[in-house]
C-alpha cells in the first residue's frame, strides 16, 4: 500500500521520538494496544501547573500508520491545555494524514493513548 508523503515524512523524521521520568509529577503516560493488529503505543505529556501541556513524547511499535499518527499527535498537543488535547480526534489525525480506511484504526490508537494519558492526569489530580 501507498503510503502519504506526510505519512513518509512523520516515519522517516518521527519527532519528539522517547520517553520522560515516568518519576516526574507533571508527566503523565498513556500506553494503549490495537487489538487488530497488537501494535503499541505510549505516549507521554508533560503538563505544567495551569494544565498546559508542554512537550510531549511518544514510542510506538507499529505500522509506519501509527508511528506517523503518534508523532504527529506529539506536535499538536505540545502548547495546547488538556481540555484543548481531549479534544484532538483521530478523524483529524486521519485527515492530516491522509490515511486510507485499512489504516483507520491507527489514528484511533493516537487518539486513545491521548486519553488515556489525560486519564491519568485526571487521577492524579484528583
Ligand atoms: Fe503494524 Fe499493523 S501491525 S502494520
Ligand atoms: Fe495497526 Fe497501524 S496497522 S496500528
Amino acid at each position: 500500500m501507498a503510503y502519504s508523503e506526510k505519512v513518509i515524512d512523520h516515519y522517516e523524521n518521527p519527532r519528539n521520538v522517547g520517553s520522560f521520568d515516568k518519576d516526574d509529577p507533571s508527566v503523565v503516560t498513556g500506553m494503549v494496544g490495537a487489538p487488530a493488529c497488537g501494535d503499541v503505543m505510549k505516549l507521554q505529556l508533560k503538563i505544567n501547573e495551569s494544565g498546559i501541556i508542554e512537550d510531549a513524547r511518544f514510542k510506538t511499535y507499529g505500522c509506519g500508520s501509527a508511528i506517523a499518527s503518534s508523532s504527529l499527535v506529539t506536535e499538536w498537543v505540545k502548547g495546547k491545555s488538556v481540555e484543548e488535547a481531549a479534544s484532538i480526534k483521530n478523524t483529524d489525525i486521519a485527515e492530516e494524514l491522509a490515511l486510507p480506511p485499512v489504516k483507520i484504526h491507527c489514528s484511533i490508537l493516537a487518539e486513545d493513548a491521548i486519553k488515556a494519558a489525560l486519564e491519568e492526569y485526571k487521577t492524579k489530580k484528583a
